[in-house]
């Protein structure tokens, strides 16, 4: 069994973490592109969760479903078009694939890396459950970072922690979990409720005034920065103070080299199979 905080401890190992599964190359945070990031050794994937309206646990990154969904189309005109005004039922009927092939954010299907068989089983992908995201990384023996996303806006959203480790646990998955999130009372609640569990703190935009004072505070394993507010030393003192710290979102492989040269434990990319393999992990 994968257990995330050992693989932490193993400082000589970096670990490879797909972005909302393998990004770069299926669409995100689908069963997909979490069995690609699988597929390609990735040490974990990582993703989004939200609340729907009836307060179901669904892996989607935005707050709305434009970008990543046909939502527009199958349900022209509605006010809203956030998560947490669709019950699940009604995202059950939404495409989450098919948006892909159009946007193609990393120009992969215009290099033709994509067949059109793969990009045929695109189509119809639903959005997952978190339940079901977990089952599929059960099933894997893998691992997986929980991002939870901002629920502040919603009524109730203050079960959102609860909710997420209620079910972790129902699958008996505490060890292969890591939590993360920029909200970080949400990482208090961890503590709180399941102190055994891993948690990493999102930050960004802003450089925190002592990312290890920041750690000890909210009681994490890990420090998660945007690769843009990393300072000099703050690796070699995070990492000296007994932190973690996986960087994301790194796609250049150039850097992701030198940032686990300069201590980074764990790389959070788009292409987990680019990354094992600049990491010397092949
Ligand atoms: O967890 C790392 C990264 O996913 C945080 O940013 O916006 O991609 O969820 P975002
Ligand atoms: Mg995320």
């Amino acid at each position: 069994m994968k257990n995330t905080v050992e693989l932490h401890a193993r400082a000589s190992m970096p670990l490879v973490i797909a972005h909302r599964g393998a990004r770069g190359h299926a669409p995100e945070n689908t069963l997909t592109s979490a069995a690609l990031g699988h597929a390609v050794k990735a040490d974990l994937w990582e993703l989004d969760v939200n609340y729907t309206k009836d307060y179901k646990l669904v892996v989607v990154h935005d707050d709305t479903l434009v970008r990543t969904t046909n939502v527009e189309e199958v349900y022209p005109g509605r006010p809203s078009y956030r998560v947490c005004d669709f019950t699940l039922e009604e995202l059950g009927r939404l495409d989450a694939g098919s948006w892909y092939e159009g946007r193609d954010q990393f120009g992969r299907v215009a290099a033709g890396e994509l067949s059109a068989e793969t990009l045929a089983s695109f189509k119809g992908l639903r959005i997952p459950t978190l339940e079901q995201a977990l089952e599929l990384t059960k099933r894997f023996d893998w691992a997986v970072n929980v991002e939870i996303k901002n629920h502040a806006h919603l009524i109730g959203h203050d079960t959102v922690t609860k909710d997420v480790l209620e079910m972790i646990r129902r699958f008996d998955m505490v060890e292969q979990v890591i939590i993360s999130s920029f909200q970080h009372r949400y990482l208090l609640e961890c503590h709180d409720l399941c102190p055994e569990i891993a948690t990493g703190a999102l930050v960004e935009n802003t450089r925190p005034d002592d990312p290890v004072e920041l750690c000890r505070s909210l009681g994490v394993n890990a420090y998660h920065p945007d690769r843009l507010i990393l300072a000099p030393g703050d690796l070699a003192a995070l990492r000296d103070a007994g932190f973690a710290v996986n960087v994301w979102t790194v796609n250049d492989m150039d850097e992701a080299r030198k940032l686990v040269e300069d201590g980074a434990s764990g790389i959070i990319t788009d292409f987990p199979a680019a990354c094992r393999a600049a990491l010397g992990r092949d």
